[in-house]
């Protein structure tokens, strides 16, 4: 391991036991300002789906894009973590038996497995309320005008055009709807749109709240944009090569279930080299911010060479 992949493992660490305490305050099980109760069973799902696992990248990624743009306070943990929340629903409406059926996340079950399929809609539902919550509270930015911006960043990211719009068209991939043949362009749009998405807007939130100026703006969308896109292909890798036990979910089911990826049209072989290629497209994107950007290009090394 090198020093450098050392400080960056530590560094993510670090981050994902701030983003849990985060997550922990947010999760309580008392009622908070304008909620009426917090029914205990929503409650029990809704921290069984985003407590104690996960690398929380996505939150990682808002903290340090918006430290590269001076920004050090509360507000990026704030949003990163509202990202996350948004990531969690989108896992526990993914394992749902309609969608990936999957029984395990994390390493353990998923929450229609440890509760009941209704519970998980509705757990799923609640934390994707609750992340807009956050990003539109005042705790976030003082600036309303910053807030809206983040609201209208994550609604994009996640909906139609974005997350559940790829999941739409990952799963007619599958031909459950009849049959799809999908190139090589229709594979990574919709892999941009149900990954790429979120992940594209974890840094723009950085951007954001650390006020950069519209061609940094950009340059930092472009490398969100290639780190996205390299993320899928690394979880379509792992899907293929590597076991539960590491990655705490099922693997080999993208094959069995005829789901469209990269791994697939291009082989394993071919999938890596465009990792490679990826990661060379988000250093180009970082070009302009020299050394302190040196943690993002770390970042999107991590992505394609992590082993969970
Ligand atoms: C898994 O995301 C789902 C995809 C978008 C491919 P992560 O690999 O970031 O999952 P956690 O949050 O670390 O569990
Ligand atoms: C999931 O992609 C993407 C979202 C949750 C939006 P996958 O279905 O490949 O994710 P895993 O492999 O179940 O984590
Ligand atoms: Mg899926
Ligand atoms: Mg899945
Ligand atoms: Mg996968």
């Amino acid at each position: 391991m090198t020093p450098s992949t050392s400080t960056f493992s530590a560094r993510l660490n670090q981050t994902a036991k701030l983003v849990e305490a985060t997550l922990e305050a947010l999760l309580a099980d008392n009622a908070r300002h304008g909620e009426a109760a917090r029914p205990a069973r929503l409650m029990a799902a809704m921290r069984h789906a985003a407590l104690g696992g996960g690398k929380r990248l996505r939150p990682f990624l808002t903290i340090e894009a918006a430290r590269l743009f001076g920004s050090e306070g509360q507000g990026a943990l704030r949003a990163g973590s509202a990202v996350e929340l948004l990531h969690c629903y989108s896992l526990v409406h993914d394992d749902l038996p309609s969608m990936d059926d999957d029984d395990l996340r994390r390493g353990r079950p998923t929450v229609h497995r440890a509760y009941d399929e209704a519970t998980a809609i509705l757990a799923g539902d609640a934390l994707q309320t609750l992340a807009f919550e956050v990003l539109a509270s005042p705790e976030t930015d003082a600036d309303p005008a910053l807030r809206s911006d983040l609201v209208l960043g994550l609604a994009r990211a996640s909906g139609l055009g974005g997350m559940v719009g790829g999941q739409m068209l990952d799963l007619s991939a599958e031909g459950r709807y009849g049959s799809v043949a999908m190139d090589e362009a229709e594979i990574r749009r919709l892999q941009m749109m149900k990954t790429g998405a979120i992940l594209t807007f974890s840094v723009e939130a950085g951007a954001i709240l650390g006020r950069a100026d519209a061609s940094a703006r950009r340059s930092v969308v472009e490398y969100g944009r290639a780190l996205g896109a390299a993320f899928q292909v690394a979880d379509d890798i792992l899907d293929r090569e590597a076991s539960a036990e590491a990655l705490g979910k099922r693997t080999g089911k993208d094959r069995e279930k005829g789901k469209a990826t990269l791994v697939d049209l291009l082989g394993l072989e071919g999938a890596k080299r465009e990792c490679g290629r990826l990661v060379e497209q988000a250093d180009a994107a970082l070009a302009g911010f020299g050394e302190k950007a040196q943690i993002l290009r770390e970042a999107v090394r991590f992505v394609v060479e992590r082993e969970v």
